[in-house]
């Protein structure tokens, strides 16, 4: 069965979206099965795999609202061992339309419930909110990834995150773990960056990734070429990075990749 990993920051522009595509397809070339959820109307994690819903085909939103199968929604992507079930903007309706619904926070648990066994790992890109769709991706998930993005206020918000984590786990989800923090988009001529660092490993209690992402060109220029920056630019320093984050990844779930 799978393990399933919300990538969660309710702060919007700190990486979410860069890295569940790019771990979930690194992860996905070192040979295991994954599935992107993307769980935020503004559906980035889709197009930036050109996966885009039009009108008629279902997605993620069908799924929550209309109660149509994941299977149905859920497509394979360009790079192999990777699917993704694509949102929509209509997701933004969402949120108030399950507010009457009984058992609402579990509504996404119980779509993932069905396929779980199809993958090795889910990797939810959670929208930047902590509202009921975040919160039903942390009550689905068994674990959360953190990407902080190496600038100043990087670590305001974290004890919300933090907070919201608690009371899912209190209430909803007893078994919900903290998989990591993610330094994200490192500029190593940047001073400033290197004290954040050093704040972030000092201050922390939590595991923070050794693997760090350093901010680069081919990163944001892959999701305009509709694929992950290692079906683009192989040898980039993002595509080096992300191989290295998938693998420490794997190592720390004591599931090391094929020989
Ligand atoms: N390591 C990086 N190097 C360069 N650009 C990055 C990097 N990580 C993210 N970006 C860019 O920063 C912007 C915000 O990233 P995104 O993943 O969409 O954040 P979020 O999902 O948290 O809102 C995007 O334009 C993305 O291409
Ligand atoms: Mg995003």
């Amino acid at each position: 069965m799978s393990k399933i990993v919300a990538i969660a920051n309710q702060k919007g522009g700190v990486g979410k979206t860069t890295l569940a595509i790019n771990m979930g397809a690194c992860l996905a070339i070192l040979e295991k099965r994954i599935l992107l959820v993307d769980a935020d109307p503004q559906g980035n994690c889709s197009s930036g795999l050109g996966m885009e819903v039009v009108s008629g085909q279902p997605s993620i939103y069908d799924c929550i609202i209309n109660n149509i199968p994941a299977s149905e929604a859920i497509r394979p992507t360009a790079t192999p061992n990777l699917s993704i079930l694509p949102s929509h903007i209509d997701l933004v309706g969402a949120e108030l339309e399950l507010v009457s619904r009984l058992r609402r926070e579990y509504v996404l648990q119980t779509i993932l419930a069905k396929v779980r066994d199809e993958y090795d790992y889910i990797l939810i890109d959670c929208m930047p909110s902590l509202g009921l769709l975040t919160v039903n991706a942390m009550t689905a998930a068994d674990s959360i990834l953190i990407p902080i993005q190496c600038e100043i206020y990087a670590l305001e918000g974290l004890q919300k995150l933090k907070n919201t984590i608690s009371l899912v786990k209190d209430h909803l989800n007893p078994n919900l773990r903290i998989e990591g923090i993610v330094m994200t988009m490192y500029d190593s001529r940047l001073r400033l960056a290197n004290m954040i660092l050093e704040e972030v490993r000092t201050n922390i209690t939590d595991p923070v990734f050794q693997t760090i992402i350093h901010r680069n060109s081919k990163i944001s220029e892959s999701p305009s070429m509709k694929a992950p920056v290692i079906m683009y630019d192989a040898a980039s320093t993002g595509s080096m990075n992300f191989l290295q984050l998938a693998m420490e990844f794997l190592k720390k779930n004591n599931d090391e990749q094929k020989k």
